[in-house]
């Protein structure tokens, strides 16, 4: 009896038959696919589902981050309309008593009484400093018009007949009426006897 494959090699029909059902069962198969399917893109429904459950933030967080509000990426805008450079108040650098240029600058004789001394000083810088150059200890704390503690009294008058203020921010009007002053912003206007460490 012959071996079933010499048989099947030695007949071409049962080869072409063989080839075809193979054929066919390949065909069978690929046509009833493997039943996967692709599931949902279901992230923006995570998505959601996320931002509704975060709170809202009170600050601006970065870029991409930002779930369920908070917004904006907080860039900060380089520029306003045409505002850049502009201080917030309008005031554009301005000048002040202590912006008198040297060739203008006048000079008034000033009596220190407690120091028994009479000296010139200049109109363009404050009275506290140029006490201080004359090698005297003189009160102060702030420099900046904030407080009291350089305050001295013109007794002549009001402060204000002989020295320019730059942004004195404490004394009343009554006080500088009566004479007081505070030295570390005040600039002379004309000569004055003044009694420094008097405060109203
Ligand atoms: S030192 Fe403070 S107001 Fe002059």
């Amino acid at each position: 009896m012959l071996n079933p494959l010499i048989t099947t090699i030695a007949n071409p029909p049962a080869i072409v038959l063989a080839v075809v059902a193979t054929l066919l069962v390949v065909l069978v198969g690929s046509l009833k696919g493997t039943g996967w399917e692709p599931t949902t893109d279901i992230s923006d429904e995570v998505l959601q589902k996320r931002a509704a459950a975060v709170p809202e933030t009170e600050f601006p967080e970065p870029g991409n981050r930002s779930i369920g509000g908070g917004g904006g990426g907080g860039a900060i805008p380089a520029g306003g309309d045409g505002e850049e450079g502009e201080l917030e108040d309008g005031d554009a650098g301005g000048s002040g008593p202590g912006d008198i240029p040297e060739d203008e600058v006048e000079y008034f004789e000033v009596e220190f009484v407690k120091q028994g001394e009479t000296v010139e000083l200049s109109n363009n810088e404050p009275i506290l400093e140029q006490g201080e150059d004359e090698g005297w200890d003189l009160p102060y704390a702030c420099r900046q018009g904030q407080c009291v503690s350089c305050a001295g009294r013109i007794a002549d008058g009001p402060s204000e007949d002989f020295v320019e203020h730059d942004n004195q921010q404490m004394l009343e009007e009554a006080e500088i009426d009566d004479g007081y002053t505070l030295t570390c912003v005040a600039y002379p206007r004309d000569s004055f006897s003044i009694e420094t460490g008097e405060a109203p």
